[in-house]
């Protein structure tokens, strides 16, 4: 709508914008207290605001990060998040007016990609973000959970106080929370919002750190809730969980299932291939592992996100369909040696937002194929495209922003 009016906002209306995401989802503005923290977590210049008239009526930021891509690249990408819209200026288009405008913005800046973690799922497929990783929500019963004798024991386990938690986590995360495609940079903002906030605010958070022959190599941050009444025993809710090596990780799983007086421990969400499960004596002490959408992936540069990945051994000419950013609509042919452009027939017809669904390697072509997402032109594509767009491991991102 020709009304809106998109800027970038100057750090002094910062607060203004928190204010109204806040809102958004009917949480109160933010105290001098939080802000003070708060304040700390705004990259300069990645805040739009949308004004109609004289009133901030929506506002859209993003922080910049990057991601691991199947085969080890690392791709610049926008990490998108608090954006909001006055409950009073609703489907005007001012979301409209500002995911155009950050995904421009985007693109000047020479991110590859943008992501996102939407509230409501049907909203962004129309902007070209398509689900690309899922991650397993898993619920244990600690009781019966035993490790089998031939899972690793793991090295030491320490609790560690905030500001040890603080020195410490940024490191670990870069040196064992990056082996999985899906997985991003943690900006110095994200930490202080992750971390800075809910210390600063005396919430009720442990933090645990594994360490292994090398030193420290994954923690897992949990928040306890006490049981209600005399025999009701805690219940954790881990809300971070960075390991990649097998000994750390079942070093800190070991650890959160030995941890006395618990009824019931919650892991917000690990990798999908993880087996948790099959590493226990009674694979039913894993109550629940639900499949859950985990990070939306917008592809911004469609040719170098293409070039950026490493690809199985098949050759696919895919058709790809960006209404909002033309300039990666056309031919990709697909090998082992790459990503090009071409004029030859497409084997495949889809969207951006479908592409970015099978980018990781999460969703089979094939599968997408049988519920009209994506088109074949010459039969037999699909299978080959699930070739191409294998992955040994699950993608997973496993930061929540
Ligand atoms: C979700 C929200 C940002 C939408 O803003 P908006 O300005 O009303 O959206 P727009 O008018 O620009 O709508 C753009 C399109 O999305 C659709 N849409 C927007 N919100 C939708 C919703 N909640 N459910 C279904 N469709 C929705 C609109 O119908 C419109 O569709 P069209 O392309 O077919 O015309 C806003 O309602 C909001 O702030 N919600 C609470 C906070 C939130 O969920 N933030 C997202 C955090 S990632």
């Amino acid at each position: 709508m020709s009304d809106i009016e998109i800027r970038t906002l100057a750090d002094t209306e910062w607060r203004e914008s928190l204010a109204l995401f806040r809102a958004a989802l009917h949480v109160t503005p933010p105290t001098d207290e939080q802000w003070a923290v708060g304040s700390r977590s705004y990259e300069p210049g990645r805040t739009l605001g949308a004004f109609c008239g004289d009133t901030l009526a929506g506002t859209a930021f993003a922080w910049s990060s990057d991601l691991l891509v199947p085969g080890g690249a690392v791709v610049p990408m926008a990490a998108v998040t608090r954006v909001g819209v006055r409950s009073d200026f609703r489907r005007r288009g001012v979301l409209r007016e500002l995911m155009r405008r950050q995904l421009a913005d985007v693109a000047d800046r020479g991110e590859v990609l943008a992501a996102l973690r939407p509230t409501e799922p049907v909203i962004y497929g129309r902007f070209g973000y398509g689900q690309a990783t899922r991650g397993a929500k898993t619920v244990a019963a600690p009781r019966n959970a035993v490790l089998r004798p031939e899972v690793s024991s793991g090295g030491r386990v320490r609790l560690v106080t905030p500001a040890e938690a603080l020195a410490v986590m940024p490191g670990i995360y870069e040196r064992a929370g990056r082996s999985r495609p899906g997985t991003m940079a943690r900006p110095s903002y994200w930490w202080t919002v992750a971390y800075e906030r809910a210390f600063a605010a005396d919430e009720h958070i442990i933090v645990a750190v594994h360490s292994g022959p090398t030193g420290d190599d994954g923690y897992l941050m949990y928040r306890p809730t006490p049981g209600a009444l005399p025999g009701t025993n805690a219940t954790l809710a881990v809300d971070d969980f960075v390991a990649a090596a097998p000994d750390a990780v079942y070093g800190l799983w070991r650890f959160l299932l030995g941890v006395d007086l618990v009824d019931e421990v919650t892991v917000w969400t690990r990798p999908t291939d993880e087996p948790i499960a099959e590493a226990l004596t009674d694979p039913r002490a894993i109550t629940s592992a639900e499949h859950r959408s985990d990070l939306w992936l917008r592809l911004v540069d469609v040719p170098k996100a293409l070039a950026a990945r490493e690809y199985g051994p098949a050759t696919v000419v895919l058709e790809v369909e960006d209404p909002l950013l033309p300039s990666n609509s056309g031919i990709y042919r697909l090998t082992p040696d790459g990503a090009t452009r071409t004029t030859a027939t497409p084997d495949l017809s889809l969207g951006v937002d479908v592409l970015a669904m099978l980018y990781l390697g999460t969703w089979r072509a094939g599968a997408l194929t049988t519920i009209g997402r994506i088109r074949e032109l010459t039969p037999g594509a699909a299978a080959k495209a699930d070739t191409l767009f294998a992955v040994p491991q699950a993608a997973w991102c496993g930061t929540f922003f």
